[in-house]
């Protein structure tokens, strides 16, 4: 059974399209890359798996589940992790605090067990040096940073990334991936919206991409980013970056 299943699912704000039958499914401990125009309906897409927006039509499984009824909270714990593509942490709260809220909210632990939690996630996501810094102080990879630590803390089967790289430096870049490369190696499914495409080519062994709210292309990432789909929704011009090898 495929740990998410997206059958005909379409949404729509106004005129805009932003999900046109969306069909696709993920295996557990499988990492797939999203790439596709601004305002393609990649974050969008997130919103509907993760229960921040409604659909209008079709259905979302998770784990066999029918997500349907359920809030996004909800669908939280049941595993659906995912970052914001602006991070906004609570800006008073330390570093720590942010990482403990989403392990007593999102992982339902309590007291000690919530703790060590919280610090892992900080460690894994290489922030565990500011634990006690106000989150506000942060600059934006630590603010990256801490959106992974923050899902990582909600123990997700499911990691929603979106566009976690975008804004970083190459070396930050460089630095993100090798983490989310561990995540990976530890079996987490991972569904990664990025533009920063040579961060996707070292990562994920699928690429879907969408443009208008459907797939135009899906399958090995050399091989979508090739396609004659993908030249057409970039207009002839080149795919962000070059992959190069990280
Ligand atoms: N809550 C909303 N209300 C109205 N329009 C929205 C809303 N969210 C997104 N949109 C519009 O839907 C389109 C797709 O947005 P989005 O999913 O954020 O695209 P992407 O992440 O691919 O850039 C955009 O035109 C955006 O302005
Ligand atoms: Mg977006």
């Amino acid at each position: 059974m495929p740990l998410l299943q997206l059958e005909g699912v379409s949404k729509r704000f106004g005129r805009v399209v932003v999900a046109d039958e969306i069909t696709f499914q993920l295996e557990e401990g499988t990492s797939t890359g999203v790439v596709g125009p601004n305002g393609a309906g990649k974050t969008s897409l997130f919103g509907i798996i993760s229960g921040d927006t409604k659909q209008d039509d079709g259905s979302v499984h998770f784990d066999g589940r029918s997500l349907g009824s359920l809030t996004a909270p909800a669908r939280c714990r049941l595993g659906v992790g995912r970052t914001y593509q602006i991070p906004q942490p609570f800006e008073h709260m330390t570093v720590f605090e942010n990482a403990l809220l989403a392990a007593q909210q999102g992982a339902r632990e309590h007291g000690h067990e919530s703790y060590e939690l919280a610090y892992a996630s900080l460690e894994r996501s290489g922030l565990a040096e500011l634990a006690n810094s106000p989150a506000g102080s942060l600059g934006l990879l630590q603010r990256k940073r801490l959106e992974l630590a923050r899902a990582l803390a909600t123990k997700p089967r499911l990691l929603l990334l979106d566009e976690i790289a975008g804004g970083l430096t190459d070396l930050e870049v460089v630095e993100l991936t090798s983490v989310i490369r561990e995540l990976q190696q530890d079996g987490l499914t991972i569904l990664w919206i990025e533009h920063v495409v040579r961060a996707l080519l070292s990562t994920v062994d699928r690429l879907l991409c969408l443009a208008n709210g459907e797939i135009v292309a899906d399958g090995e990432p050399r091989q979508v980013l090739a396609s004659e789909a993908v030249r057409r929704v970039y207009l002839g011009g080149a795919i962000i970056n070059e992959p190069t090898a990280i």
